[in-house]
């Protein structure tokens, strides 16, 4: 079945089953491969996307769910002013190790700071819960979203 789906402010038209994960829909047909494939069952939060702004995983999120809602991935995060924010402050606190998890962690950093300028350590920790990193960098992703609700 076709369905009509608007990802980075770009149309694509995907034939897929209805429940093909949105995941699979991102990698294997548009080639967007920047969203990760970890657990495929929302316990790793590699695969996050925005969609209509908020963070959901989108190995668990079927393509027929999404209807007219905006998808933003990691592509064009960047272009967005918290994304933007987030994307500096992770370099210049130079987060990123294996780079496996961080795809996700900037989405949902991303979707945190767009909602909540200045967010606690709770909201941090509550907002990023979700996402699992192997190589423990999660000090400097508070540290990194702390930066960048400053600047
Ligand atoms: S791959 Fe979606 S949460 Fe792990
Ligand atoms: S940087 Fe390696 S899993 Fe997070």
């Amino acid at each position: 079945m076709a369905f009509t789906i608007k990802v980075n402010g770009n149309t694509h038209s995907v034939d897929v089953d209805g429940d093909t994960p949105l995941l699979w829909v991102l990698r294997d047909i548009l080639g967007m491969t920047g969203t990760k494939f970890g657990c495929g069952l929302a316990l790793c939060g590699a695969c996050t996307v925005h969609v209509d702004g908020v963070a959901v995983r989108s190995c668990i999120t079927p393509v027929d769910s999404i209807g007219k809602s905006e998808i933003t991935t990691i592509e064009a995060i960047g272009a967005t002013p918290a994304g933007a924010k987030i994307q500096k402050a992770w370099l210049e606190r130079e987060v990123v190790q294996c780079g496996y998890c961080q795809s996700g962690q900037i989405m949902s950093a991303t979707a945190l700071l767009a909602s909540n300028p200045h967010p606690t350590d709770s909201d941090i920790d509550s907002a990023m819960a979700g996402n699992i990193c192997r190589c423990g960098t999660y000090v400097r992703i508070r540290e990194a979203i702390k930066q960048a609700a400053q600047s």
